[in-house]
């Protein structure tokens, strides 16, 4: 069965998209981007400029949330189209898209490199060149930074997933990049850490990206990107987005057939 549900209607606010071409280069500038994988196009046409701290993607299972943060962070290059971060190529200029971005993926299993916590955290800052002292140094501070310093010589293999979650954020911030993409960072961590985290990310002068499933983490985010099967559906201020898609999810969820998943 397919879904007939029918689409709520395109916010009709200003569009957040339409800038003075004067404007410096946006955080984040998408134009054209089609990526295809295999037979599969993941992401299609999609055009985006933003320069809000705090972007929220949401999306179904599928929609191409992890895609297009791989594409941000320069891990993929677009099929078709470019992608800039603050005006740097994200597929021509690798050495330059390691040192703007900072991306934390879904699963940690697939960002954890090296056996002992310090270490995790520590090779991120010696590859941007930091002597090791220094680099020892600031891997303690985060560690400390989220009461975890007794972390430090733990084999990474004794923490729990939410505790490699977390390892991995710490490695992540550590670094201090430009932009910082969450993918589902909350999905394996407990209240007190997550609370502890968001309000770490307040903190944070870098512009955040965040994809999450739940809208309530997101209430508060200058503004709001909906993916939908590789296209954008919404674009928008988060209050009206969000409610928009949570009304979605809630009619898709009341229809019986789970293997209509959006992939
Ligand atoms: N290497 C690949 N080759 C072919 N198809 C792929 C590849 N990677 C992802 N896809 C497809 O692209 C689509 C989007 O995947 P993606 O992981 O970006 O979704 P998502 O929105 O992050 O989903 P979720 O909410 O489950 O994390 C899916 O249909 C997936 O099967
Ligand atoms: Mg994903």
């Amino acid at each position: 069965m397919t879904m007939q549900s029918p689409l709520p209607p395109k916010a009709a606010a200003s569009d957040p998209n339409a800038r003075s071409s004067a404007a410096p280069s946006p955080v984040l500038k998408l134009a054209g981007v089609t990526l295809r994988l295999g037979q599969h196009e993941v992401l299609s046409g999609i055009d985006l400029r933003a320069d809000e701290r705090r972007i929220g993607i949401v999306g179904r299972n599928g929609s191409g949330k992890t895609t297009l943060a791989r594409l941000l962070a320069g891990l993929v290059a677009p099929t078709e189209g470019t992608a800039e971060i603050s005006g740097v190529d994200m597929a021509k200029d690798r050495k330059a898209a390691l040192r703007k971005v900072g991306i934390l993926f879904q699963n940690p299993d697939h960002q954890i490199i090296f056996p002992i916590v310090e270490e995790e955290i520590g090779f991120g800052l010696t590859q941007m060149g930091l002597p090791k002292a220094e680099a020892a140094a600031r891997s303690h501070a985060m560690l400390e930074r989220f009461d975890k310093a007794h972390w430090a010589k733990a084999p990474v293999h004794s923490l729990s997933q939410g505790q490699k979650q977390l390892l991995c954020l710490m490695a992540v911030l550590a670094m201090e990049p430009a932009l910082i993409i969450l993918d589902e960072p909350f999905s394996g961590l407990d209240i007190p850490t997550r609370m502890q985290l968001m309000r770490y990310l307040d903190g944070v002068e870098a512009s955040i990206v965040l994809i999450s499933h739940d809208p309530a983490a997101l209430r508060d985010f200058d503004r709001v990107i909906w993916l939908e099967a590789g296209r954008v559906r919404e674009d928008g201020a988060a209050g009206p987005v969000l409610t928009r898609f949570e009304r979605q999810m809630r009619l898709w969820g009341e229809e019986d057939d789970l293997s209509d998943l959006s992939g």
